[in-house]
């Protein structure tokens, strides 16, 4: 059978993800959304006029508010909301973006709820608590997308650096999506040589820092959006790696259940991609500096979310709790069983 990818809220990320992945003639591609009645639709036309000259078979279509066509997706990409201005802090998108990606995934459960979701939209580690509550599903089916871009950013300054392939980098990124990520020069390897023995720690420490803050450095150059051609190279990857099971560790932001020694939490670590989405969480050792670097970057994740709840109010709290219940009903519908009360339905 066909799979299908639906992309939703296809602006500059999402579309380019979705043209992207249509070239791997692995899917057929929706895209929907947009605050513009016809964007998604125009979009996807465009897109399925190359397919002639691609020589993809792909079929894409869009639909601004006509989700249907979402019903029975294999993956469904979320990037709906507002991208960065420059002297915007990706935490400043936090109300705005909770309540569109919140709404969206309301709407898109009911009818595609076997799909993986992989979320984009920022604040990132923010908006996957915001799904995988929203929606009910384990786990293993919702993933944030941000270690594969963080990666690639790094990768690209080492390679510039070293004036190598980009293909002999392997770069190793952990942590949140934000000024803490932590990039680790001790599992980053150049042709298999680990990264510390061919630049100094002093210049790397300048790559990491320009790593870090890789976002902000391109939306003070374009001033209008954020990065989208990388962004979309990295959905694309973790897309391919879904729809083809190829079981490839890529680092996601994953919901940890004590793995890293934290709980209840979306962090960015090396996650095994398969066709049912995470299937295995990658634990490496840290020495305690970077122990210690993970947990803060955790930490910033934690404060992010706990503002989230706060803002929420008791409105929130309350529909949290309706939500506990209708996700309860909803997983035991899927199981054919009863909805067991006090079970942590996250922790499949
Ligand atoms: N995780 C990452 O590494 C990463 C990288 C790049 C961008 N981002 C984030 O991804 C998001 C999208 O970025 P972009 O550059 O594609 O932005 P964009 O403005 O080009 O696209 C956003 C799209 O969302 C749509 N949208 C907005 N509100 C909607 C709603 N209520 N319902 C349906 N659609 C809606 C808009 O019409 C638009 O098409 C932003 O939040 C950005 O910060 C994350």
């Amino acid at each position: 059978m066909r799979k299908k990818v639906s992309f939703v809220g296809a602006g500059n990320v999402g579309a380019t993800a979705a043209l992207r992945l249509a070239e791997l003639d692995l899917a057929d591609i929706v895209l929907v959304g947009g605050v513009h009645e016809g964007m998604s639709a125009g979009k996807a036309l465009d897109m399925a006029e190359a397919a002639p000259l691609e020589k993809h078979h792909s079929r894409i279509s869009g639909y601004t508010n006509d989700f249907d066509e979402v019903a029975g997706s294999d993956i469904v990409v979320i990037s709906a909301g507002v991208a960065r201005r420059p002297g915007m802090s990706r935490d400043d998108l936090l109300t705005t973006n909770r309540d569109v990606v919140r709404g969206l995934v309301e709407r898109i459960v009911p009818i595609a709820g076997d799909a993986v979701f992989i979320i984009v939209t920022n604040p990132l580690d923010a908006m996957c608590h915001v799904v995988l509550e929203t929606s009910g599903f384990p786990r293993t089916r919702v993933l944030g997308m941000a270690g594969v871009l963080d990666s690639a950013r790094f990768a690209t300054f080492i390679a510039q650096e070293l004036n190598v392939s980009v293909e002999n980098v392997s770069a190793f990124v952990l942590g949140g999506h934000g000024d803490t990520m932590v990039p680790l020069p001790r599992y980053t390897c150049v042709a298999g040589i680990p990264v510390t023995q061919l630049i100094p720690s002093q210049r790397l420490e300048e790559i990491i820092e320009r790593t870090r803050n890789g976002g902000s450095e391109i939306v003070n150059l374009l001033k209008v959006g954020s990065a989208y051609y990388a962004p979309a190279c990295a959905v694309k990857e973790m897309c391919e790696a879904i729809l083809k099971d190829k079981k490839k560790i890529l680092p996601c932001s994953a919901y940890l259940q004590g793995e890293y020694g934290v709980d209840g939490l979306f962090v960015g670590v090396p996650v095994k991609l398969g066709s049912k989405g995470m299937e295995e969480i990658i634990e490496v050792d840290l020495l305690p500096q970077e122990r210690e670097a993970f947990l803060r970057s955790a930490q910033a994740v934690r404060s992010l979310v706990e503002a989230m709840r706060r803002l929420n109010g008791k409105d929130s709290l309350k529909s949290q709790a309706t939500g506990q219940d209708n996700r309860q009903a909803r997983q035991a519908k899927r199981r054919g069983s009863t909805p067991r009360p006090g079970v942590p339905l996250t922790r499949e």
